[in-house]
């Protein structure tokens, strides 16, 4: 996110406009305004680092009441915000809750243009989003590291990824990391078909066996696996490693370890493919702007930067297409995602 406030900071000051910064994100809008002027000086360097300057909010007062249905109280604050600080426009970076809101707010009258993010790369609109490469980078380097304690003790390692609904990560950093097998929530896997797998593996001489399970991945007619029931509206994924585990140690009597890389992936510094793509997209949303193209967002297509309407973008999601090429290129490398 830091290379989009960057980019946007840059190219609007080269335009001779001023830009503030709302803290922890649309909790800045509304009461008590929170908010700082954004500087070349401040932003600069940022582009280099992870995560946000600015802060923001997963589960905030705005995205539940605005996100999840529309709150007339809280449309009205914004707007109250966007006028008394003579705002032109509204940049609203996020996945499809944020950019619901967004579109809300659109919908209102208030002049937003729209950022799309999220590590799992599971919006159509575009065929990347920034953040995602850098958490595939982060399983990849722990595939590495597993790979070598693995092979050293003979073990079975079951690494859990993050992803939401979406098997991106964890396809794109098991076929670059090495993976074994890959289960991802768009291909049911059996345990069965799993098991039998690994254990040919290392009956075979294989010295060790990586499986990258995706957090929301599930075994035929079985459920996805939930941490808690809900935070504030939304459920948490995780657990499923464990299980993969304890089955796999059942069926096989083979030695098993898991790691739950977590919020690691959501950390550190980003790649150079995302510094460069969230630099296009926030020098692509000053041209929005400047373009008075209100209600749409920045997407990538076809290797450029274009425009959405924010409307059409929300709601509809990537998921990995069980039969594409990326599966069966993973398939051909002798990799299984424990469905046959
Ligand atoms: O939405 C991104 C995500 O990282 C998911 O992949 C993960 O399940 C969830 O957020 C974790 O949420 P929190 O940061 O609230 O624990």
């Amino acid at each position: 996110m830091n290379a989009v406030i960057r980019a946007t900071v840059v190219s609007a000051y080269t335009l001779g406009w001023e830009v503030i910064g709302f803290i922890d994100g649309y909790e800045g809008l509304i009461f008590p305004v929170n908010h700082k002027v954004l500087t070349l000086e401040n932003t600069q360097g940022i582009t280099a680092t992870g995560g946000t300057i600015i802060g923001t909010t997963s589960k905030g007062r705005f995205v539940a009441k605005s996100g999840l249905g529309e709150n007339e109280q809280i449309t009205q604050e914004v707007k109250k915000t966007v006028l008394n600080l003579g705002l032109h426009a509204l940049i609203c970076i996020g996945g499809d809750g944020s950019l619901t809101a967004a579109e809300q707010l659109f919908e209102n009258g208030v002049p937003v243009v729209g950022v799309p993010k999220t590590i799992h790369n599971d919006l159509s609109a575009t065929a990347w989003t920034f953040g995602f490469d850098s958490a595939v980078q982060c399983v990849v380097d722990a595939l590495d590291r597993l790979n070598t304690t693995a092979a050293s003790h003979k073990r079975v390692l079951v690494l859990e990824v993050m992803g939401w609904h979406a098997g991106w990560i964890a396809l794109y950093g098991g076929l670059a990391g090495g993976a074994d097998v890959i289960l991802i929530p768009e291909i049911p896997f059996s345990y069965e078909c799993l098991c039998t797998h690994v254990e040919k593996r290392m009956s075979s001489g294989a010295a060790s066996t990586l499986v990258v399970v995706a957090e929301g991945a599930a075994s035929k007619g079985g459920e996805v696996m939930i941490v808690d029931s809900a935070t504030k509206g939304q459920v948490r994924l995780g657990g499923i490693a464990t299980r993969v585990a304890q089955e796999i140690m059942e069926r096989t009597g083979l030695e098993t370890r898991t790691v739950v890389l977590g919020h690691l992936q959501r950390g550190g510094a980003p790649t150079i493919q995302d510094r460069i793509l969230g630099t296009r997209f926030g020098v692509g949303a000053v041209q929005l702007i400047q373009e008075k193209k209100f209600g749409h967002m920045v997407s990538y297509l076809n290797y450029q930067i274009g425009a959405v309407t924010i409307k059409e973008a929300v709601g509809q999601m990537k998921y990995v297409p069980s039969e594409g090429q990326v599966v069966k290129t993973a398939q051909a490398v002798g990799i299984s995602f424990g469905d046959s």
